[in-house]
């Protein structure tokens, strides 16, 4: 009988296991032919008038592509930021009960009348945007400007564009796009998409 049961365990453990394995190796080799794009040299950027960067970071990857927007626009920036700061761990708890409760914002909200476009940018969070920017796009009302959202994420960022396009209340949305989490031999890839993305809006 305990035989039985160990081979279960196994059975169990070593299927998952693989399971994870293989999708790593997909989500590997699909990062590697959709950078290889972003081979050649970083584009110029065009003017895009007056640009605010908005993002909501834990753990520094949507900091990092909203930075070099920033940058690369010479824009705003304006970070999101929380009465009470997640941990990892409670991000997962706040991720379960999203559809309850919303986390508070800190801070004044962004004015953005003298803006001509305003970037989004937010991890994936169980396939959406991650809670504290739903809490944003609660308060918020774009009336009539132009919107880009962004995300970062593992690899699947799920129904992502589609509800950012139902919550963004009056935003005209612009193309969006998504940056999975990459080593850093893709960095200068990464800044070329962004560049090209930029460029195409
Ligand atoms: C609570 C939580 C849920 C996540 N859910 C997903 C997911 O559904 N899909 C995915 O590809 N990555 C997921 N991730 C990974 C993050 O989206 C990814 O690491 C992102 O780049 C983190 O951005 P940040 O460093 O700006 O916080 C999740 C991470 C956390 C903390």
């Amino acid at each position: 009988m305990l035989r039985y049961f160990i081979y279960a365990i196994v059975f169990i453990v070593g299927g998952s296991l693989s399971a994870i394995a293989f999708h790593l190796c997909l989500a590997h080799f699909k990062n590697a032919k959709e950078m290889a794009q972003y081979k050649t040299a970083d584009a110029q950027i065009k003017n895009l008038g007056k640009v605010l960067v908005v993002y909501y970071s834990l753990s520094g990857n949507t900091r990092n592509i909203a930075e070099k927007i920033k940058d690369k626009t010479k824009g705003d920036i304006y970070e999101i930021k929380l009465k009470e700061e997640f941990s990892r761990f409670s991000a997962y708890a706040a991720m379960i009960k999203r559809a309850k409760t919303l986390p508070e914002l800190d801070g004044q909200l962004p004015d953005f009348s003298g803006y001509d476009l305003i970037f989004v940018g937010s991890p994936v969070w169980a396939y959406t945007l991650a809670s504290p920017v739903l809490s944003f796009l609660e308060q918020v009302d774009f009336q009539g400007k132009k919107v880009v959202p962004f995300s970062t994420q593992g690899s699947n960022e799920g129904n992502f564009e589609k509800d950012f396009k139902n919550k963004a209340k009056n935003a005209v949305a612009l193309r969006y796009a998504k940056f999975n989490n990459l080593s850093k031999k893709y960095d200068k890839a990464v800044e070329n998409k962004i560049s090209q993305w930029i460029n195409g809006l």
